[in-house]
């Protein structure tokens, strides 16, 4: 990656922003700089897409409008409201038996920081930052790949400026909350939410790290 030493340098290898990312579940209160958010913006747009379609909208809640989502949010969290997403969300029994047992590892693995998870849920984990990825009603399934790699090119570049970050189904669960209180069009499908924020260090929520599968269970070579 290219080297920069002004404030929210530019010095990561992409080695090194794949290892340090990983879900950040409670953030401090420290304010992000817009102008640092559009820069990650502007560098995750470089992800490929379906014949360059881009099919993507973000927006972007910070300040007023976010604490107004967050309080809308903890009070149907407290009123036990189920999530109605945009993306249809499938039982866990329907997954592949591995993606079932991976499931079940993670959530079998977290201890008391998974006890934490819900109250911290519950407000969006703090975080000052929300970006709602948005596709057209009526989109390609290939679209979804393509937010998935913008996705990850935010997350990563986020890291990159020394900012944590959150990819959950946690900040779209309400849609049309989002719809009401963020004027997000009718015609949009709001697939997935992603915080971004400076990591609470004190937070016992952020110790929780997730493995992955040995290479050799995903990978088979055809040489
Ligand atoms: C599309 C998507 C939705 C997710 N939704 C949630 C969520 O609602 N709540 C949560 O605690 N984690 C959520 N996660 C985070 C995953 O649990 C996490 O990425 C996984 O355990 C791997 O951990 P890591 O991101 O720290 O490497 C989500 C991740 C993705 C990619």
């Amino acid at each position: 990656m290219r080297k920069s030493n002004h404030e929210g340098a530019i010095n990561l290898t992409i080695e090194q922003a794949l290892h340090q990312r990983h879900s950040v579940r409670q953030f401090t209160d420290q304010p992000v700089p817009l102008a640092t958010v559009r820069e990650i913006l502007a560098a995750a747009q470089l992800a490929p897409s379906w014949v360059n379609s881009q099919p993507y909208q973000i927006h972007l809640a910070m300040g007023a409008p976010l604490e107004r989502v967050r309080q809308q949010q903890a009070a149907q969290e407290a009123a036990g409201t189920p999530g109605t997403p945009d993306l249809p969300v499938m039982s866990r029994h329907d997954w592949s038996p591995q993606a079932q047992r991976n499931m079940a590892d993670w959530s079998a693995g977290l201890g008391d920081a998974g006890k934490a998870m819900g109250a911290t849920a519950a407000q969006l984990y703090h975080a000052p930052v929300v970006l709602y990825l948005t596709l057209p009603k009526g989109y390609s399934n290939w679209s979804l790949y393509d937010l998935g790699a913008l996705g990850n090119s935010i997350v990563l570049a986020a890291t990159d400026r020394g900012l944590a970050s959150m990819t959950a189904y946690q900040f779209i669960k309400y849609p049309q909350m989002l719809r009401r209180e963020l004027a997000i069009p009718a015609d949009e499908d709001i697939i997935v939410g992603i915080g971004l924020g400076y990591r609470d260090d004190q937070a016992l929520v952020n110790t929780i790290r997730a493995t992955r599968m040995p290479l050799d269970k995903i990978l088979t070579v055809h040489d």
